[in-house]
C-alpha cells in the first residue's frame, strides 16, 4: 500500500489569470505556476502535472514550455485528444501525457475519457506519443468497458477517474470504491500501471490507497487550497506523509 503523489498546479495559474489574463505583460504577473511546481517538488511530489486546455483558461502555452525546462522530477501534461495540443505535446515532449476529456462528446456518463467511443480516434494519438517516447495514461471511468478499450489501444497507463468516489458518501461511496478496486484489479492483471486522481483530498484520500497496484495519485485543487493557508511545499509534503 501507498502510493507515489504527482501534483496539479492548475489553480495556481487559475489565480494568475483571474487578474492577468487580459494583462500577461504586466510587470506584476503572480502567482507562478512553475514556482508552486519546484515547492511541490521540495514538498515530495514525484510529477508535476498541468492541464493545457483549448481555451487555456488557466495553464497557457508558455507555463508548458516553462515546466518541461524547470521541473526535476516529472511532467505530466494532461490534455484533450485535440491536433493542435497533440501537435504542442509532440514538440514539448513531456515524461507522461494523461489525455482527458474536453468536449462534451468525449465524454461518459461519469465524466472519463469514453475509450470505446472515440477508438479510433485515440488510436492515431497513441501512436504518435509512443513513436516520441512519451508514455499515455487514459483518464477513464472505472468501468470494466473502458478497461478493455484502454487495453485495446494498447496503453501503458490509466488513471481511474475518483471524482464519483470523492461526492458519494456513505454506502455509496463504499460502492463507488468497490468499482475503483475492481477497476485496478483488472488494469493491473492486463499489465497496465494503474493511477488515480481527480476530487481527492486530505480527508478521503486514504481509503483510495487500498487500490491494488496503485502507483500514483494526481492531486491539486484541494492541495492549492492547503498551500493558502500554509504553502506549497507544506502542503504537498502533508499529502506525502498521507499516502505513505
Ligand atoms: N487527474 C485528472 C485527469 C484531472 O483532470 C484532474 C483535474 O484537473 C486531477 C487529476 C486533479 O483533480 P483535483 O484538482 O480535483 O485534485
Amino acid at each position: 500500500m501507498g502510493a507515489l503523489l504527482g501534483v496539479n498546479i492548475d489553480h495556481v495559474a487559475t489565480v494568475r489569470q483571474a487578474r492577468y489574463a487580459k494583462n500577461a505583460s504586466s510587470i506584476n504577473v503572480e502567482p507562478d505556476p512553475v514556482e508552486a511546481a519546484l515547492a511541490a517538488e521540495r514538498g515530495g511530489a514525484v510529477g508535476i502535472t498541468a492541464h493545457l486546455r483549448q481555451d487555456r483558461r488557466h495553464i497557457v502555452d508558455h507555463d508548458i514550455y516553462r515546466l518541461k525546462e524547470a521541473v526535476n522530477t516529472k511532467l505530466n501534461l494532461e490534455m484533450g485528444n485535440s491536433p493542435e495540443i497533440v501537435a504542442i505535446a509532440l514538440k514539448v515532449l513531456p515524461a507522461d501525457v494523461c489525455l482527458v476529456p474536453e468536449n462534451r462528446e468525449e465524454v461518459t456518463t461519469e465524466g472519463g475519457l469514453d475509450c470505446i467511443k472515440n477508438h479510433s480516434a485515440l488510436e492515431p494519438t497513441l501512436k504518435a506519443m509512443r513513436n516520441a517516447g512519451i508514455r499515455v495514461s487514459l483518464f477513464i471511468d472505472p468501468e470494466p468497458d473502458q478497461i478493455a478499450a484502454a487495453v485495446s489501444l494498447g496503453a501503458p497507463v490509466v488513471e481511474l477517474h475518483t471524482g464519483a468516489y470523492a461526492e458519494a458518501t456513505g454506502a455509496a461511496r463504499e460502492a463507488e470504491l468497490a468499482r475503483l478496486i475492481e477497476a485496478a484489479r483488472l488494469a493491473a492483471e492486463a499489465g497496465i500501471q494503474v493511477n488515480a486522481g481527480h476530487g481527492l483530498n486530505y480527508t478521503n484520500v486514504q481509503p483510495i490507497l487500498t487500490l491494488p497496484k496503485l502507483v500514483e495519485l494526481n492531486i491539486g485543487h484541494s492541495i492549492v487550497s492547503r498551500a493558502l493557508f500554509i504553502g506549497m511545499e507544506e502542503a504537498t509534503r502533508e499529502m506525502v506523509a498521507l499516502l505513505e
